[in-house]
């Protein structure tokens, strides 16, 4: 039987051996990390000395253990600035919770403040019992705000003979996240993304509202691939029926003025801003305190509605430098009232959904678009799954990023392109 082709041939990783009774599976790891061409730098904490020599990693890589003193000069800034991704594994809960807090006091935690840059993937490893401890895993949730793909541990027998989650996971599971991520790309690194997505609800009375179609989907999908792709975001999120993406903060909001409140108060943090949500454009200037009854109101009900704030346009009145990405709803005149949604509201970028259309947009998990930038850059997108979408106005707006002026939108001349879905 001929050898498989080294699936990574020329990438260069650092792996981190923290002090774990599993600190010996990360000799197995190295192995299937070399076999598959990846060029290998190893960090071992002081404790994890104790539980395999270092020596045994240096057969197959040159191995570090110490922040002064050792062969390469300052390896913490080194290392992680030559890897194409770190990996720690097995991860204590003593190294999370250092990473967590931004600790440096060793050659690990020091060289972890500074893989912020490129992809960082942890696999912990620890007794089932401190797993589940809320302090372990507030630890993890923040590091997954930040961006760090943290692969849960298995389940099975442990090294205090119990059974529980807490197991190291095996190395084609790093392999493949390794994959995964490489194949994305980390392009959104050190980006904070603020995505709203989702309709908000205007109570009429305590058991009625006004609202819209709107599922969230397309929302969730930028929030869920933009973190994928390196980024810190925060999602405010209206009422819908999806779950919490993992990973990243959720704020729930219900009316368009909560939503106004969210967005505002986390302005100042963002570099990027995507209003995807359906905000609802007029609300009951009361809403009841009781139920109305229909005995009262059997000759019709009026309802009083007066506009909500425009949450697009009060962002784009406060921003400083953050990109601007708004959505256009439309049944006619797709691409001159985008248009001129996107010069009213000073936005960067604007997708426009025809919302006429039944197969695409609200409640499918697909939609067509036409992207409109500041610069008078047309892309249509056509009917593609609301994930592939994602991606896309994600790479439009790293395009933009990297084009000058952010933020006065021009005349409708420039480019045109299509994408097909994929
Ligand atoms: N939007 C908002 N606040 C509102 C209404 C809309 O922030 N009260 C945002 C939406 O999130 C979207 C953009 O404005 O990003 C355009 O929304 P759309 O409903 O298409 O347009 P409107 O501005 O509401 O104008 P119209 O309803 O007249 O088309």
């Amino acid at each position: 039987m001929g050898e498989s082709v080294p699936r990574f041939r020329g990438k260069r990783v650092v792996l981190g051996v923290c002090g774990s009774i599993a600190a010996y599976k990360a000799v197995e790891l190295l192995r299937s990390l070399v076999k598959e061409g990846i060029a290998v730098s190893v960090v071992m904490t002081e404790s994890a000395t104790r539980f395999v020599r270092p020596l045994t990693f240096e057969v197959l890589s040159a191995v570090s253990t110490d922040l002064f003193g050792g062969r390469q000069e300052m390896p913490h800034l080194a290392l992680p600035g030559q890897a194409d991704a770190v990996i720690v594994a097995p991860a204590t809960a003593n190294q999370l919770a250092k990473c967590a807090l931004g600790l440096a006091d060793d050659l690990m935690s020091a060289l972890l403040l500074n893989a912020a840059h490129g992809p960082l993937i942890f696999a912990p490893a620890m007794d089932g019992d401190m797993w589940g401890h809320p302090a372990v895993q507030g630890h993890v949730d923040q590091l997954r705000r930040r961006g760090a793909v943290i692969l849960d541990p298995e389940e099975g027998l442990l090294a205090s003979g119990r059974i529980g989650r807490g197991r190291l996971v095996e190395p084609s599971v790093i392999l493949n996240a390794l994959e995964t991520v490489w194949q994305r790309g980390w392009d959104l690194s050190g980006q904070r993304i603020l995505v709203s997505a989702g309709p908000t609800r205007e109570a009429v009375d305590p058991v009625r509202y006004l609202s819209n179609r709107s599922s969230g989907k397309m929302g969730y999908a930028i929030a869920e691939a933009a973190r994928r792709r390196g980024a810190e975001v925060v999602l405010v999120s209206g009422p819908t029926a999806l779950a919490r993406p993992e990973g990243l903060e959720t704020v729930g909001v219900v009316t368009a003025e909560d939503m106004l409140k969210a967005m505002l108060g986390r302005l100042d943090w963002a570099t990027v801003v995507v209003m995807a949500a359906a905000v609802a454009d007029f609300r009951p200037r009361r809403s009841a305190s009781q139920k109305l009854k229909k005995a009262q109101e059997s000759g019709g009900l009026q309802l009083d509605l007066e506009p909500t704030e425009d949450v697009l346009l009060a962002v784009s009145q406060r921003r400083t430098t953050q990109l601007l990405v708004g959505f256009a709803a439309e049944t006619e005149q797709l691409v001159a009232q985008a248009r001129e949604k996107l010069s009213r509201k000073n936005l960067d970028l604007i997708v426009a959904n025809d919302v006429a259309r039944s197969d695409v947009g609200f409640d499918s998990d697909h939609n067509a678009a036409v992207l409109l930038d500041r610069s008078g850059g047309i892309t249509e997108l056509e009917r593609m799954p609301k994930t592939t979408m994602a991606e896309r106005i994600l790479d439009a707006i790293r395009r933009l990023q990297t084009m000058p002026t952010p933020t006065a939108p021009s005349r409708p001349s420039g480019s045109r392109s299509r994408e097909r879905g994929r």
